[in-house]
């Protein structure tokens, strides 16, 4: 597989005699892909049945005559202004009841049919008049789902449409639902499955299984909004059918919606989300205002590298200073270079940059793109062609198995995210609190999913955190050639939300039994014998397991038995890597500590090392500048 640049264009957004020079300056620059489309459906029909995709036709026209490919966007994530007088319930509710309201995007409920009609309507229309195009080589269906918290919705069409699947769920027997959801607590007891409510607006918090329910159905409407486009497309076009997803948005299960796609595509903003989303930590934000978080866009290639089945791209990569973080800073020279290779180092297809031309109107003006309002080349340009000239000469992309592989289950994030038990605790911090510490020893990862069940050719397996975990999961994964390392929480509840007995985590083949567990706060930190500190949660193990890690008062933090190891803590930086190299030690892979801001990514023929500090760096392979990328040949 070759490794390709691209760009978003908004055709709509600028004069049509430019578009033809926009596009020759595409090809100049090294692209080869150009997405178009995703929010144009105001353009495409200006007034309800009044189609007008002849503008859409002659801009796929240009741009393809240039040589580039095109990457078509249905429109769903914008519905213009005469569809919600057509539809006024089709807007999401928010967890105050509240409808929200149209002037910006994503202004729609997934569970509202009537607006679910209307996407299969436009997108039939669009495939049909697309579908064969030659310059249409791959689709993209709306954009970002869940961006602006937008997976929930407490509107009347969610009430309604959840009642039904909880009647499907519990095969229409209502008291199947109140026993398994414990109701008889507060005589929260159901007559009828017309009764149910949405977990809002309760006096005080709602029944946890009520919520993670909730959680599971909302996501399930993505899962079937996005499969309905899809089957139109596949009907009307062989190209391939991606979606661009987003960094740290779990509310709904990715896996489910990859799985009726070809390709999964996701947006990367590293300066933004250290602003926004790695979590608050100023001294690293300081550190790393202008690089981005050093492992946050390698986690969500891992991801999204799984997501895709293999097949993945950056859609929308940052190549200036964004509009939309608390702070918005400039990247430091090289950043856009070293962000391209790093998707590049862990299996991209594509990185496409976002925006081409920075919009000089409406929410985005501040949003930086590869040419300036002016239509001047912007620093990224140049930063993106010199990428363009290092892939010419690079092998093509070889896919390889990481010796580590890390559990990922949406499920788990819901079900935290529902009940933390302490501030802060959250499923995706403590993932990639591992994840961070796996790549603080050059280790490279695969990503996998809940449903794995052949682990074959993995040494070391980390499955942290899966509060629900199926009897035949724990099978597979003690049956697994690899060394296994399990919680804190996991197995913690059943199917429904309720404690299971025997007591979590009922492992097969490890005698570790959770006695009792507390959430600490922030000063309250534990400290380890031999270093390191158990931070926020900590469970009381019982059982004659061995004990490899402990606190200082000789309280059983690790257990281990075989290839089995249970860790019942939330711990410090300093506490995760000693676990890491135990484990790692254990199952035979080798680790090398990585200086401050630097990364490894090791492929079957590839090393690559990036430096995301702002100062060179001394490793093993020679001196990285700041910015530095440094591949080898292995
Ligand atoms: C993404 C979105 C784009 C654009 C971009 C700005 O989340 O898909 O349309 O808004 O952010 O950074």
């Amino acid at each position: 597989m070759l490794r390709t640049l691209g760009t978003c264009y908004y055709p709509e957004h600028w004069p049509e005699e430019i578009w033809a020079e926009d596009a020759a300056r595409m090809v100049a620059a090294g692209l080869t892909w150009v997405r178009i489309g995703e929010f144009s459906w105001s353009r495409l029909e200006p007034v309800p049945g009044d189609l007008r995709f002849e503008w859409l036709e002659r801009a796929i026209a240009v741009l393809g005559d240039a040589g580039l490919k095109v990457v078509l966007g249905t429109p769903t994530a914008t519905p213009p202004r005469w569809m919600v007088k057509r539809h006024p319930d089709m807007l999401a509710h928010d967890a105050k009841g509240r409808p929200r309201g149209f002037g910006s995007r994503r202004h729609y409920c997934f569970s509202h049919a009537g607006y679910v009609d209307e996407c299969k309507r436009i997108t039939r229309l669009i495939a049909e008049r697309f579908g064969r195009n030659p310059h249409v080589a791959a689709w993209q269906t709306d954009n970002e789902y869940g961006c602006h918290d937008t997976t929930i919705s407490y509107s009347p069409s969610a009430r309604a449409a959840f009642q039904t699947w909880l009647e499907a769920q519990f095969d229409a027997d209502i008291q199947a639902l109140n026993a398994a959801w414990g109701n008889v607590f507060w005589s929260m007891d159901y007559d009828a499955f017309a009764d149910v409510e949405l977990p809002n607006l309760t006096v005080t918090e709602a029944n946890p299984a009520h919520v993670q329910a909730f959680r599971r159905f909302s996501s399930d409407q993505v899962v079937a909004f996005n499969r309905a486009q899809v089957e139109i497309i596949r009907a009307h076009s062989d190209a391939p059918i991606s979606h661009n997803y987003m960094g740290r948005i779990t509310d709904f299960d990715h896996f489910q919606v990859g799985d009726d796609l070809e390709i999964a595509t996701w947006d990367s903003y590293p300066l933004g989300f250290l602003e926004d989303r790695v979590g608050v930590d100023a001294a690293l934000q300081r550190a790393y205002a202008r690089q981005g978080d050093p492992d946050f866009q390698a986690f969500h290639h891992d991801l999204y590298r799984a997501v895709g089945k293999g097949r993945w791209w950056v859609m929308e990569q940052q190549p200036g200073p964004v509009n939309w973080a608390p702070y918005n800073p400039s990247p430091l020279p090289g950043m856009v270079r070293l962000w391209s290779w790093e998707a590049f180092a862990h299996g991209a297809e594509a990185v496409c940059y976002f925006r081409w031309r920075q919009a000089p109107f409406a929410q985005e003006q501040l949003h930086a793109g590869m040419l300036r309002p002016d239509s001047a080349d912007a620093p990224a340009m140049q930063e993106a062609m010199e990428v363009a000239a290092e892939i010419k000469d690079a092998p093509e992309l070889q896919p390889v198995q990481a010796p580590v592989g890390l559990l990922f289950d949406y499920d788990a994030d819901w079900a935290w995210a529902t009940q933390p038990q302490g501030q802060g605790l959250s499923y995706f911090g403590l993932v990639f609190n591992l994840y961070r510490a796996l790549r603080r020893q050059g280790l490279s990862v695969d990503i996998l999913r809940p449903e794995t069940r052949d682990f074959s050719g993995y040494k070391l397996l980390f499955a942290p955190g899966m509060m629900h975990m199926s009897d035949d999961l724990k099978q597979a994964l003690a049956q697994a050639n690899a060394h296994v390392v399990y919680g804190p929480r996991s197995g913690a509840r059943d199917q429904n939300f309720c404690i299971p007995t025997p007591l979590p985590p009922a492992l097969p083949g490890l005698d570790v039994t959770v006695a009792r567990l507390e959430s600490l706060r922030p000063d309250m930190a534990i400290p380890l014998a031999d270093g390191g500190q158990v931070t926020g949660y900590l469970e009381e193990l019982e059982g004659h397991a061995e004990v490899v890690m402990q606190t200082v008062d000789g309280a059983a933090v690790v257990m281990e038995t075989g290839r089995q190891i249970y860790c019942g803590g939330w711990l410090d930086e300093a506490g995760f890597d000693r676990l890491v190299r135990h484990c790692a030690q254990q199952a035979g892979v080798t680790v090398r500590q990585m200086p401050e801001g630097v990364r490894l990514r090791e492929t079957a023929t590839e090393a690559f090392w990036f430096n995301y500090s702002n100062h060179a760096v001394q490793t093993d392979v020679g001196t990285l500048p700041p910015a530095g990328v440094l591949r080898q040949e292995l």
